[in-house]
């Protein structure tokens, strides 16, 4: 870590803001804990996410906004949402809902599914960020994959490192455990992470809330079915394809004579093939093809990851046994 630790001022919160424009990552307080902040609409810069936590798969990631109006844009606002938002926002509560048909977010914050985990912290130096940068962010907790939530800025900077382009110290978290995760896009409403806000709080608004599950460890397949899954079936790993095949190629030399391809990172790159993954499969999903064919991806960085989603994607549908 080069000198990236900055005070929450409005010097530093300035050039943070400026970085997050640009692409970059920003870790930053919040009321919870200190979040690994990117643009949210932008595919590469929440790849880069990815690969700072060295996170083995994609797991879906909060989005956090200054205002809880901005919300309505990205995603179909409800009537339990809004009695959420007007009681717990700014605060400790991320709300779950579906992705708007014209919704602006990269789909990996989604994790290629259908909907979107949003927040409006509380912490005043995120607030002002955000506020700054005028675009959502998507942030994590800033702490290496599998590892503990990060309360102070020396936590990150331990456990990150120079994988972070800027810190910003705002002091010490005052709640110190991650936001509470309701899922508003089931019926009824479930409690997929406990968290800052107790369950009675938000039950004493929308009533009984169901036992959820993070869907960051899907146990069930049915489990998967917040995923996106391509409705073509997936062959892994080839090193040839077929003419009625749609191929989905990795590096430099992809095989001829596909009916339709696409390269994840003609450079072999793997923060760029993540930015792509799900907006490639779903175009070539949408394709006359009769499979995807999918070219071996390497296992290091994150290609774990990747490999962890396609397999997911080629895996048998609950529906099909
Ligand atoms: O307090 C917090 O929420 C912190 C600070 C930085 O805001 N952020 C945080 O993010 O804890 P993260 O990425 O470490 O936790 C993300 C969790 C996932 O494991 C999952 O449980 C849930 O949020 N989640 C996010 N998006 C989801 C979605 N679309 N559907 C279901 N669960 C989602
Ligand atoms: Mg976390």
């Amino acid at each position: 870590m080069t000198g990236r630790l900055r005070r929450a001022d409005a010097r530093g919160l300035a050039a943070a803001a400026d970085l997050l424009r640009r692409g970059g990552l920003v870790a930053f307080p919040t009321e919870t804990v200190y979040g690994l902040g990117a643009d949210a609409t932008d595919d590469r810069a929440v790849a880069r996410i990815f690969a700072a936590k060295r996170r083995p798969r994609f797991n879906p990631l909060i989005v956090h906004l200054p205002r809880p109006a901005e919300a309505a844009r990205l995603v179909r606002w409800s009537d339990a949402a809004e009695a959420l938002a007007a009681r717990f926002w700014p605060g400790p509560l991320s709300l779950v809902l579906e992705r708007r048909d014209d919704c602006p977010l990269s789909p990996l914050v989604s994790a290629g599914g259908p909907t979107a985990a949003l927040r409006v912290p509380a912490h005043p130096a995120a607030r002002e960020l955000l506020e700054a940068v005028g675009r959502p962010i998507a942030a994590p907790s800033a702490n290496a994959a599998g590892r503990i939530s990060p309360t102070t800025a020396a936590h990150v900077v331990a456990g990150l490192g120079d994988a972070v382009d800027l810190v910003i110290d705002g002091g010490a978290c005052p709640v110190g455990v991650e936001s509470t995760v309701v899922d508003l896009a089931s019926k009824p409403p479930r409690l997929l992470r406990p968290g800052g806000l107790p369950r009675l709080e938000l039950e004493a608004v929308i009533g009984p809330l169901a036992a959820g599950e993070e869907t960051a460890t899907p146990r069930a397949p049915g489990m998967l079915s917040s995923h996106y899954a391509p409705s073509l079936p997936l062959r892994l790993d080839v090193l040839d394809v077929a003419p009625d095949e749609a191929l989905l190629a990795f590096g430099p030399d992809p095989p001829a004579g596909a009916r339709i391809t696409r390269n994840l990172s003609p450079a072999g790159d793997l923060v760029e093939a993540a930015a792509r993954l799900f907006a490639l499969l779903h175009e070539l999903d949408r394709s006359e093809a009769s499979a995807i064919a999918v070219m071996p991806v390497p296992r290091t960085g994150l290609g774990e990851a990747i490999r962890d989603r396609l397999g997911r994607a080629a895996a048998p549908r609950p529906e099909e046994g």
